[in-house]
């Protein structure tokens, strides 16, 4: 049976560099609290000219050249987003027309925080039905513009940017295993309202078209459930933490990953953390990651990686790859 595989890897990041200390001056907070709450340094904030299409745009020349494909031998491109610069069309049909990825169908996905995970289970089925395809994913967020800049509570945590990767197939690579979990009944611990609805029998309540969150909660079940995630998906693959090469988990929150290293005793040096210079990129956060362990040469031929994720809905997982 053929797997999705990683055959080319890119990334892009707003220009714009906004520090601890610029938050400083915007909201009550301090550089102190941040780094020992978050461990977030510094987060990318996107200008004119960098919608979320064109970040996103940005990373997947970057993954197309690495894989040396052509953009017109692309099949499907899947973009993970819940922070579009439109509902319709979908951010992956504008990335389609700026490639010029004409023989491509595209549509967006959207599972938060944990959206690049399902996409790639979603990319390793269309391979298993279709080798011959080539898959465009993409993770790519534009949170600043959906977060309330006078919250504390929330503005402190997230950046913008793009993450992108170019599937094709393998029989003895690629996506050996995955776990991923979605759990409704919680959605009102991490959400953000769509626009006004016009129909007045629908009308929504109006608060929280940003991002609305209770941390706390957050925090505990984000640990537990990527704990238990990564615990039975390595049971079940008969692996233990040994076997892994490399962790690249969704970057959230410094402590969250010093949790998990701790729970699952994980050693720090093989847990890839990058949170410290973007914040919380969602969707973006993984193959951003991905990207940048690539490029330092960190992955090497039959590593064994595992990816997990943990977002609103809530949904999260964890997912296995051979590189
Ligand atoms: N600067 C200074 N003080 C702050 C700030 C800030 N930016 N934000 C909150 N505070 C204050 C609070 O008002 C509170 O003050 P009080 O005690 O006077 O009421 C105090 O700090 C403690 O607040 P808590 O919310 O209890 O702080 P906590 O230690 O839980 O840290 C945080 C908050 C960082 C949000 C943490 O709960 C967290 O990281 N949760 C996970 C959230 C997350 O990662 N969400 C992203 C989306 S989901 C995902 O990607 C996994």
């Amino acid at each position: 049976m053929n797997h999705a595989t990683v055959i080319g890897t890119g990334s892009c990041l707003p220009k714009r560099i906004v520090t601890n200390r610029d938050l400083e001056r915007i909201v009550d907070t301090s550089d102190e609290w941040i780094t020992s709450r978050t461990g977030i340094k510094k987060r990318r904030i996107a200008g004119a000219g960098e919608e979320n299409f064109q970040l996103a745009s940005g990373a997947a020349q970057q993954a197309i050249e690495m894989a040396a494909v052509a953009a017109d031998e692309i099949d499907l491109i899947l973009v993970a987003t819940f922070t579009p610069h439109m509902t319709m069309p979908s951010c992956a049909c504008f990335v389609q027309a700026e490639i010029g990825a004409e023989n491509a169908f595209a549509y967006d996905i959207n599972a938060a925080c944990s959206g690049f995970l399902y996409g790639l289970d979603l990319a390793d089925k269309y391979i298993a039905a279709n080798p011959d395809m080539k898959i465009l994913l993409i993770g790519s967020e534009t949170l600043s513009a959906r977060v309330n800049w006078q919250d504390r509570n929330t503005c402190i945590l997230f950046g913008d940017g793009a993450g992108a990767v170019v599937i094709g197939s393998s029989s003895d690579r690629g996506v050996r295993a995955v776990n991923l979990y979605s759990d409704g009944r919680l959605w009102n611990l991490l959400y953000m309202n769509s626009a006004k609805s016009m129909n007045p029998e629908l009308q929504q309540d109006q608060h929280g078209c940003q991002i609305e969150m209770s941390g706390r909660d957050v925090f505990k079940f984000a640990v537990r459930s990527m704990e238990e995630a990564i615990r039975q998906l390595l049971r079940r693959e008969n692996l233990t933490v040994d076997d892994l090469a490399l962790v690249i988990p969704h970057q959230a929150n410094v402590r969250i990953l010093n949790k998990l290293s701790e729970r699952l005793s994980i050693p720090k040096e093989k847990m890839f953390v990058n949170v410290d210079q973007y914040g919380n990129t969602s969707a973006a956060s993984i193959p951003i990651a991905l990207d940048e362990a690539n490029r330092q040469n960190i992955l090497h031929g039959d590593d064994t990686v595992l990816l997990c994720s943990f977002g609103g809905g809530f949904t999260w997982g964890a997912l296995l790859m051979q590189w």
